[in-house]
């Protein structure tokens, strides 16, 4: 019959010799060999166990509790050095879990929706109210009550992107500009009416570095009793110096829009040129009486500006198709 002394030395031997193999375990393999010596139900530990059948009562008072200690803390090597080595392994393979987590990348929004926001922001500032419409629109409206004739050269097939929907009554088309939502505006509203209406156009047109065949415009509306024409310049004008700056200077010159009488446009004053921005003009009074309006009642002006234009000044792009072209390389330049 062996003593408690002795047995007690054999539990700190096992001790001893269980964690320093332990130490030359390099991989899962002989982690698992480890085990099997150690813990496994023939191993070192079991066989340890079996003197506690021929030890005095007394005796395996002392050893039992030792026995499990030395049982658990064996368990507890094994588990810290499995996780250990998955750790390690992770890391060979190129997995740091040590390393902070990479940092999400934000969205932003697209310099369109950037430059369109801050021309609508200013006219809101004066009193506009922000307006949407349609992109499909109806010959009525794209053309007619423009007072935009059979024969005008912007019906021509080339640049007015036909859709082939039936309908007798009808002929639909992408609107080739927002000035369409000056006739559907006025039917629907009472005036006073001052409105942006923000929205993409379509144009069957070849592209280069200044024209796109899907671009945005800003259109512009405000009618009222008594609008002058001094209301124009004055409202265009505000609105270049809060787009371009405090000291920005501006010039009208007389143009030609089918929709105003008399048209004009309005050029900045950029790098020491005259750089047209916009078209305007005081509502023809053909289109006033298409929607039911009295000219001698009502009167008011109406502008379109190419957004895109603007940004392009603004931001130094120097080609217009960018904006379509989806590259991140050059949206990122306007995250905000
Ligand atoms: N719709 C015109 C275009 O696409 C722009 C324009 C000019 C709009 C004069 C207007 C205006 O409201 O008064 O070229």
């Amino acid at each position: 019959m062996k003593n408690a002394q002795s047995i007690l030395i054999n539990i700190e031997d096992l001790s001893l010799s269980a964690s320093n193999e332990l130490k030359s375990c390099t991989n899962l393999n002989n982690l698992e060999d480890w085990r099997i010596k150690f813990l496994g139900r023939n191993g070192e530990l079991s066989e340890l166990m079996k003197v506690m059948k021929d030890i005095s009562q007394e005796d395996k008072r002392i050893i039992g509790p030792k026995l499990n200690q030395l049982k658990n803390s064996l368990v507890d090597l094994f588990e810290n050095a499995k996780k250990i080595n998955n750790q390690t392994q992770n890391h060979e393979e190129g997995f740091d879990i040590t390393l902070p987590g990479r940092n999400l990348t934000y969205g932003s929004l697209h310099p369109t929706t950037l430059i369109v926001r801050e021309i609508c922001e200013s006219f809101k500032s004066m009193g506009f109210q922000i307006y949407e419409g349609n992109e499909i629109e109806t010959e009525k409206y794209n053309f007619d009550l423009l007072n935009i004739p059979d024969d005008h050269p912007a019906r021509d097939q080339w640049d007015t992107i036909w859709l082939d929907l039936k309908n007798p009554n009808d002929k639909y088309l992408l609107r080739t500009h927002t000035s369409p939502m000056q006739a559907r505006i006025m039917e629907e509203n009472i005036p006073p009416i001052r409105v942006v209406v923000p929205g993409k156009c379509y144009r069957y047109e070849a592209t280069d570095a200044t024209h796109e065949w899907e671009f945005h415009q800003i259109e512009g509306l405000a009618i009222d009793k008594n609008i002058s024409f001094s209301e124009l310049k004055g409202t265009l004008y505000q609105m270049a110096r809060k787009i371009f700056g405090s000291d920005q200077k501006v010039r009208f010159r007389c143009d030609f829009f089918p929709f105003v009488e008399p048209g004009v446009d309005m050029s900045i004053l950029w790098e020491g040129k005259w750089i047209e921005i916009l078209g305007a003009g005081m509502v023809h009074p053909k289109v006033l009486n298409g929607v039911g309006y009295d000219p001698e009642k009502y009167s008011g002006f109406a502008f379109g500006i190419g957004p895109e234009r603007v940004s392009m000044l603004k931001n130094k792009i120097k080609d217009i198709r960018n904006f379509h072209a989806n590259d991140l390389r050059f949206l990122s330049q306007f995250i905000n």
